[in-house]
């Protein structure tokens, strides 16, 4: 489905774009000028972004996880 019809960006290219590592609507706009010509996508492309969003596991790394340590290493 089209979300943004004036740039022809879809809502399975901005899932991409979040499984990439998009975050914001500013991301996905600099990779795809979703939202830069009339305007009325963004609403929808807020909401994608959102349900992409939550719908990406986290990674350790996201939460400044560590890797353990060993014996060795302590
Ligand atoms: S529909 Fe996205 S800028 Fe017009």
């Amino acid at each position: 489905m089209y979300v943004c019809v004036c740039k022809a960006v879809s809502d399975t290219r901005i899932k991409r774009l979040v499984s990439e590592g998009a975050c914001t609507l500013r991301d996905l706009s600099r990779e795809t000028a979703l939202g830069t010509c009339c305007g009325i996508c963004v609403p929808a492309a807020r909401q994608v972004l959102s349900e992409a969003l939550s719908a990406q596991p986290i990674r350790l790394s996201d939460l400044g996880a560590r890797a353990p340590m060993t014996a060795a290493a302590a």
